[in-house]
C-alpha cells in the first residue's frame, strides 16, 4: 500500500495514541516498506483513523498491530479493519491468520473472537506485568 507523507504521519499518530509509541516512526516506515507486509487504514473525516498492519510469510498470516483512535472507537472499525486485513492476506496466499495479545485486553480479544479467531494457547509471563494469548483464525481451507 502507498502512502502520501501526509498519510503516513497520521498513521504514526494512530500508533502513538494507541500503542503509546511502542514502534519509532523509523519501525513503522521500515514495517510498511517490508514486501512481507500487509496493511490497511480506515478514513474519517478526512485522515486516518485506523489501521491493521500484519506479515504473510508462505501461507501464514500474522497480525502485528491494530489500532483505532479512541474517539473512534466501537463504531465497527476495528472489525472492518481485520476483514480487509484478512481478503488482502488471502490475496497473498493466506490460509490462516495468527495474533498474540495481552490477556487483560478485553476490548481487543472480543474483537478477536467476534471475527472468527480461537485461542490456541498462552505464553504465561511473556510481558513484564502480563501474559500472552495466542489466537489463530482460519481464513480458507487449505486443501483445494
Ligand atoms: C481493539 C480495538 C482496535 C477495537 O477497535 P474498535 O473499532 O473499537 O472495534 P469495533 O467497534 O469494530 O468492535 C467490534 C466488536 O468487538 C467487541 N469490542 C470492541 N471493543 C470492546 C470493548 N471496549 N469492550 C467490549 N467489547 C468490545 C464488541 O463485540 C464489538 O462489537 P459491538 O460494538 O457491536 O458490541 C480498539 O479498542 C483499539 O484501538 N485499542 C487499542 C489498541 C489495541 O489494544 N490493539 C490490539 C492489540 S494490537
Amino acid at each position: 500500500m502507498t502512502l502520501t507523507e501526509e498519510q503516513f504521519l497520521q498513521l504514526d499518530t494512530v500508533e502513538q495514541e494507541c500503542f503509546h509509541g511502542s514502534w519509532t516512526r523509523e519501525m513503522l516506515l521500515e514495517e510498511i516498506n517490508n514486501p512481507l507486509s500487509v496493511l490497511v487504514t480506515e478514513q474519517r473525516d478526512d485522515r486516518i483513523v485506523g489501521f491493521a498492519l500484519g506479515r504473510v510469510v508462505a501461507d501464514e498470516g500474522e497480525l502485528y498491530q491494530i489500532g483505532v483512535l479512541p474517539e473512534y472507537r466501537r463504531l465497527h472499525i476495528g472489525g472492518k479493519l481485520l476483514g480487509d486485513l484478512h481478503e488482502k492476506m488471502k490475496g497473498r496466499g493466506a490460509v490462516c491468520c495468527f495474533l498474540e495479545v495481552r490477556s487483560r485486553n478485553a476490548a481487543a480479544i472480543a474483537l478477536y473472537e467476534k471475527s472468527g479467531y480461537e485461542r490456541i494457547s498462552v505464553r504465561k509471563g511473556y510481558y513484564d506485568d502480563d501474559d500472552a494469548v495466542i489466537f489463530r483464525a482460519q481464513l480458507r481451507a487449505d486443501t483445494i
